[in-house]
């Protein structure tokens, strides 16, 4: 849900940008990617305090939620349905249950990625040894063993795992912990390992092979064109199909928007 609410709760996105993000310049995406969780918070949970930094592709100048770990459920739900600020009210969308597992996944699942990644060079802190195990048992089947056998890119441009691991390991991080949104892809959490077992797989996954070793990626991740989707009943094929499509443009406008980035994870 953090990734994606609307798609995980199955309803119809709001039409337009959420108001909060029209309070801000940096960031001139448009449309249902602006009412994503992640797109103002980001994968590392720290908002403009992490890897949506100044100067970053994913910078809004919004805070963090990392702060919140641990608060009352109630103060979380203040956050959520506008009593706390009018703009930032969600209670149209969500349903309670969709509410409750957003409350208990701010308040009990998010880390400090410090922990995992190195917030400056992106670089796993885990062992790629260890990680390569990991990874043949857990993810070759549908990765495949050199990581080529999904793309998330396109074809002139491919993106492998090898690529999204080196250039936004804090997503990569996110998805392998809670899976992707509608997709058949596991969640880590859900299989029971622990923060070690994940910094591995990264690690190990950061010494694929590249589809596009000039690339740094865009903010903030896979794009489920809402405005085009319309409804949200064909998901998971339409998600995958329209993801396809929509990454591959962003994917450019991202080649362009990073070029000469001095602070773009690389090794
Ligand atoms: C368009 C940007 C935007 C989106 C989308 C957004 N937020 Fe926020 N969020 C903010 C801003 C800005 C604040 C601080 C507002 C303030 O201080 O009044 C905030 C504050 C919060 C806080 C309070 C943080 C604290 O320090 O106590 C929580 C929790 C939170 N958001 C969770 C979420 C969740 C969960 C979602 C997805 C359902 C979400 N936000 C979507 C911009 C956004
Ligand atoms: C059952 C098949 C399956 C398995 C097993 C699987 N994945 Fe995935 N994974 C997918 C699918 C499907 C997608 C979405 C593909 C797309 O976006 O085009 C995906 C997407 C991802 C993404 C997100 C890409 C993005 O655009 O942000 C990451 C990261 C990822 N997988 C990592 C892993 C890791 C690490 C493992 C092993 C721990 C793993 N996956 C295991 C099927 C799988």
């Amino acid at each position: 849900m953090y990734e994606a609410w609307h798609v995980v709760a199955d309803v119809n996105p709001p039409v337009g940008d959420h108001p909060l993000w029209r309070t801000q310049t940096a960031n001139q995406r448009s449309g249902g990617i602006t009412w994503r969780c992640v797109s103002c918070h980001g994968w590392d949970y720290k908002g403009a305090e992490g890897a949506f930094g100044e100067g970053r592709p994913g910078y809004t100048g919004f805070p963090g939620v990392i702060q919140t770990v641990g608060l009352p459920e109630g103060e979380l739900r203040a956050w959520l349905d506008g009593t706390r600020n009018p703009d930032h009210n969600f209670s149209a969308y969500l349903d309670a249950a969709s509410t409750r597992n957003l409350i208990a996944f701010l308040r009990t699942r998010l880390i400090n990625t410090d922990l995992l990644i190195d917030p400056k060079t992106g670089i796993s802190l885990g062992s790629a040894d260890r990680g390569g195990g990991l990874y043949a048992a857990s993810c070759a089947d549908c990765h495949g063993d050199e990581g080529a056998d999904l793309n998330f890119g396109t074809a002139n441009s491919p993106v492998f795992i090898g690529d999204l691991a080196v250039n936004d390991p804090w997503r990569f991080l996110h998805k392998t912990r809670f899976g992707q949104a509608n997709t058949s892809m596991p969640a880590g959490e859900n299989l029971g390992w622990s923060l070690q077992d994940f910094a591995d797989v990264l690690a190990y996954s950061q010494s694929l092979p590249l589809g596009n070793p000039a690339a740094g990626l865009t903010d903030p991740g896979p794009i489920f064109n809402l405005e085009e989707q319309g409804s949200s009943v064909p998901l998971v094929l339409g998600a995958i199909v329209i993801l396809v499509t929509v990454f591959g443009g962003v994917w450019v406008a991202g080649l362009e928007a990073r070029a000469g980035d001095p602070e773009r994870p690389s090794h």
